[in-house]
């Protein structure tokens, strides 16, 4: 039920600070270590390579959740769209394990691929929001994300939520291998989980955002560099799925290697700054584009802001940042559908589940 909110899609944005501390909660040990089946700790730990199978929003989890393994287990990570594997499989390492990302666990481009893994005898893990589904049932273990029903068509907690699990995997899988961590990730989810209800407390400041930059345009992009490039393409899909605004998100490199010839007077460029190894890059793009007329709007982080950023995100660990900054691209999405009087929850053309090729 909806409750007193609106729509399902605010609720769900809402109740992210709260999916977050289940997580921490329900894959907590009572010493405050990471609890994960031994099985899938295993599983892990026996592969040279593991293969990300997923589509659209869980697909861009993916994108982060390669990051996190990679920069947390240094375990090697490829991510693919699910419904393109077949078609251009890459050579398969000596043992691979695919982790296919569903928030309903029915995806049938997913199904497709697991059905074909499990046929060569491969090992297969889903991470999913509805243990039970397909794809759960036909993989060898499941990872729950805990994030309860989503209703809106627009996923955003279950996106959040697919991210933190990530996280624990990624650590489980170091404590395995016997990598060092300088970093306690349940602390650091906790701050997550912070900062989000500090971002869901500003949805004021956040609709002026989208009123100021998204009312009567026709398009918008998304730019960012490092893990922001993958919160950019999130952003764009949540902003055109619901407010059927042509939205693009790309690396803020490749402006110059054709986008940036899209740049009219007033186009709107939302940049996307929290990660420090790039921050003089991205903002560097940012001027670009405002020369050529852009109207441009960034989002950054506390302890790398500006005098002029338009909107400034809490700090978190670096590595989950994507956690927080998706956060304004769903209450802008959200209130750029709502100024354009769209219907948020069942956007046009679009279903829930997508249970067909
Ligand atoms: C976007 C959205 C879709 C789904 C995609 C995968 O807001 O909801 O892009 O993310 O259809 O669905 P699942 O995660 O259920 O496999």
């Amino acid at each position: 039920e909806k409750g007193t909110y609106p729509h399902f899609m605010l609720k769900e944005i809402d109740e992210q600070p709260f999916v977050i501390r289940n997580i921490i909660q329900k894959y907590q040990n009572e010493d405050g270590s990471v609890r994960l089946d031994d099985d899938i700790r295993e599983a892990m730990k026996g592969s040279d390579r593991i293969y990300i199978i997923a589509a659209g929003t869980s697909y861009h989890a993916g994108l982060v959740g390669k990051q996190l393994i990679e920069k947390i287990a240094q375990r090697p990570v490829e991510v693919h769209i699910a419904s393109e594997f077949l078609y251009n499989m890459p050579l398969l390492s000596e043992n691979p394990l695919f982790i296919f990302i569903s928030q309903s666990g029915e995806t049938a481009d997913l199904r497709g691929v697991l059905v074909e893994v499990k046929k060569r005898g491969h090992k297969a893990l889903t991470v999913t929001n509805v243990p039970g589904s397909t794809l759960s049932r036909e993989a060898d273990f499941t990872l729950h994300t805990y994030a309860g029903p989503e209703i809106a068509v627009a996923s955003t907690k279950a996106y959040t939520a697919q991210m933190a699990v990530f996280t624990l995997l990624a650590v489980d899988t170091a404590k395995a291998k016997g990598v060092n961590l300088d970093f306690d990730p349940l602390q650091e989810l906790a701050i997550v989980a912070n900062a989000m209800e500090t971002l869901t407390d500003q949805k004021e400041q956040l609709e002026q955002v989208a009123r100021d930059y998204l009312t009567i345009t026709r398009n918008c992009f998304f730019i960012g560099r490092a893990v922001d490039f993958y919160v950019g393409l999130e952003g764009a899909l949540k902003l055109k799925e619901i407010s059927y605004i042509q939205a693009e998100g790309f690396a803020g490199g490749e402006l110059k290697h054709g986008t940036i010839a899209l740049i009219e007077d007033g186009t709107p460029v939302i940049a996307l700054a929290t990660q420090k190894h790039v921050n003089l890059s991205i903002r560097g793009n940012v001027k670009e584009v405002a020369a050529r007329g852009a109207n441009t709007c960034i989002i950054s982080m506390e302890g790398m802001e500006e005098e002029d950023d338009a909107f400034v995100l809490p700090a978190v660990h670096e590595f989950l940042t994507p956690l927080v900054a998706v956060i304004p691209m769903q209450l802008i999405s959200y209130y750029a559908a709502l100024h354009r009087d769209c219907d948020v929850d069942k956007p046009r053309n679009l279903a829930k589940s997508v249970t067909v090729e």
